[in-house]
Order: structure tokens, then C-alpha cells, then sequence
């Protein structure tokens, strides 16, 4: 559509503390829609805290977090509920409601926030379950699927509203590495698919690099670094360096443990 703005997301010296720990010192960040930001960092360093932020289920210190050119910051629980409708999370640990099938895990926003009848939802659940390769278990239970399985319905429920951004949080992280490189292929074919702009946390480097369009590191509060994949890998950023080498020797463990 040729009113889409450019920028999908925007933090601008986002700033946030926990009690008296200051967890991003001044976080300022873009992404250009419908591209595919993988933010990395150390574990603790607050990536999740920033999708949550996003979502506007933690309001910043200072600074403002923009989506679509609209104030996340400001916005009132109305107009809160009214973004979110655009916005699918995918769970680090998949988050289905263990009392609900398959069917029932993705419906439930489907009832609960549009009036569509049930046959229509039926054949959105079946559609989004088939975009990720998991029809046949539609009507199984959560404790029946395998950790990858779960992964793979969880990505289905993040898109069963067809959102304009998508947030991953670890997406990859405990699966095998052919399971891994599926949910990978998933994450680029449905943000083509449906056309969405996904930001995507992660610590596995061979998923960051095979997903991203962007990336973007948070280290000690701050983004030090945003650039394309083929920049990152060339970065004279010793944080950065080390962090995709996985490297012990480096500025980051010095920090973290003096
Ligand atoms: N609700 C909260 N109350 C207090 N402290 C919190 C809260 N949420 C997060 N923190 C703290 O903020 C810091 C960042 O947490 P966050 O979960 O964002 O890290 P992360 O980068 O996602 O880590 P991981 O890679 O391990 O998932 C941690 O020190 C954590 O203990
Ligand atoms: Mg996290």
C-alpha cells in the first residue's frame, strides 16, 4: 500500500530501570518495514525487555518508542489493545494454553477480539497451521507435540491475525539444528507471505545471519552497532566481533565480570 510508513519501528534514548538497575541507558533504534531485524545481545542484557516495550507492556523511563508513526509510549489501554491486534508475538517457549488444543491455542484471539463466525476462524486456523507445516495436529494437545512441534504452532498463533510486525523471541533457541534451519526458512516465508516487518531476538548466530535483512547489538544498555548482515560480519566492533565469533577472549566478559 503506498501509505505505509517506512519505518515499522522507532526508540528514540529509550531509557528503562528496573528498581535501581538501569537496564537500557538510552536505546535508540529503526526499523524500516517489512524488513527483518535480528537484535542481538548477552543474555541479560535486556532483548526481551525491548519487545516488551514495543508491545507497550512496559513503559520506558524517558525516550519514546513509536510503531507506525504513532507514540506506543503515550497511548492509553484502548489504543494499546487497538495496536496489538497488529502486532504477533512468538513466545520463547511457545506459551500455548496447555488446557487447549492446537485448534483452540489459535482461535482464541480469533474469539475473543473479531466477531468472525466460527467456520471462518476454522479455516484461518487451518490455513495458518498449514503455512507452518502442522495441520495434521490440529486438534492434538500441547503436551502431545515435541519442543519443535510447539515452536512451529507457536509461530502459527503469532500470525493467526495477520499482524503487520512480528516479534520473535529466541525462536530457535533448544531445537536441533535441522528443526532450527525450518523455523528459520518459516520466519522469512511468512513475513513474504504475509507481508510483515519481523524483529527477531536471538543469540544463534547461523539463524541470525540466514534471517536477517538488518541487525542491530545491544550491549550494556545501548544498541552500539545497526548495519546489514554483510556489515556486521565485517565489523571492526570488538564487542561485536567477539560476540559473532563466540569468542572468550574479548571486551565482553572483561565487563561482565570486573
Ligand atoms: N519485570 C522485571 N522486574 C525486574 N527485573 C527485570 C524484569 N524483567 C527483566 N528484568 C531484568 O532485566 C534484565 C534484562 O532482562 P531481559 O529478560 O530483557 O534479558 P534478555 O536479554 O532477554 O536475556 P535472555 O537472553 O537471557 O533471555 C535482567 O537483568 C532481568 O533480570
Ligand atoms: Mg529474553
Amino acid at each position: 500500500m503506498s501509505d505505509s510508513p517506512k519505518t515499522s519501528v522507532e526508540m528514540r534514548e529509550v531509557r528503562l530501570a528496573f528498581d535501581e538497575k538501569e537496564i537500557l541507558t538510552g536505546v535508540s533504534l529503526a526499523v524500516p518495514a517489512l524488513s527483518r531485524l535480528v537484535v542481538l545481545g548477552q543474555s541479560g542484557s535486556g532483548k526481551s525487555t525491548l519487545l516488551r516495550l514495543i508491545l507497550g507492556l512496559l513503559k520506558p523511563n524517558a525516550g519514546e518508542v513509536m510503531f507506525n508513526g504513532l507514540n506506543v509510549t503515550r497511548m492509553g489501554r484502548l489504543r494499546l489493545n487497538r495496536m496489538r491486534q497488529k502486532i504477533g508475538m512468538v513466545y520463547q517457549y511457545s506459551a500455548l494454553i496447555s488446557s487447549l488444543s492446537v485448534r483452540d491455542n489459535l482461535a482464541l484471539p480469533l474469539e475473543e477480539l473479531t466477531s468472525k463466525p466460527r467456520g471462518e476462524i476454522d479455516q484461518l486456523v487451518d490455513e495458518k497451521l498449514t503455512m507452518v507445516g502442522m495441520a495434521d495436529a490440529r486438534d492434538k494437545m500441547p503436551a502431545e507435540l515435541s519442543g519443535g512441534m510447539r515452536k512451529r504452532v507457536g509461530l502459527a498463533r503469532g500470525i493467526i491475525m495477520d499482524p503487520e510486525l512480528i516479534l520473535y523471541d529466541e525462536p530457535t533457541a533448544g531445537l536441533d539444528p535441522v528443526i532450527s534451519s525450518v523455523i528459520d526458512e518459516l520466519i522469512i516465508s511468512l513475513s513474504e507471505k504475509i507481508g510483515a516487518t519481523s524483529i527477531i531476538v536471538t543469540h544463534e548466530m547461523e539463524s541470525a545471519f540466514k534471517v536477517a535483512t538488518h541487525m542491530a547489538m545491544l550491549y550494556q544498555g545501548k544498541i552500539i552497532a545497526a548495519d546489514t548482515p554483510e556489515g556486521f560480519k565485517a565489523s571492526n566492533d570488538p564487542v561485536v566481533a567477539q560476540f559473532i565469533a563466540g569468542d572468550t577472549q574479548g571486551p565482553i566478559l572483561q565487563a561482565t565480570t570486573s
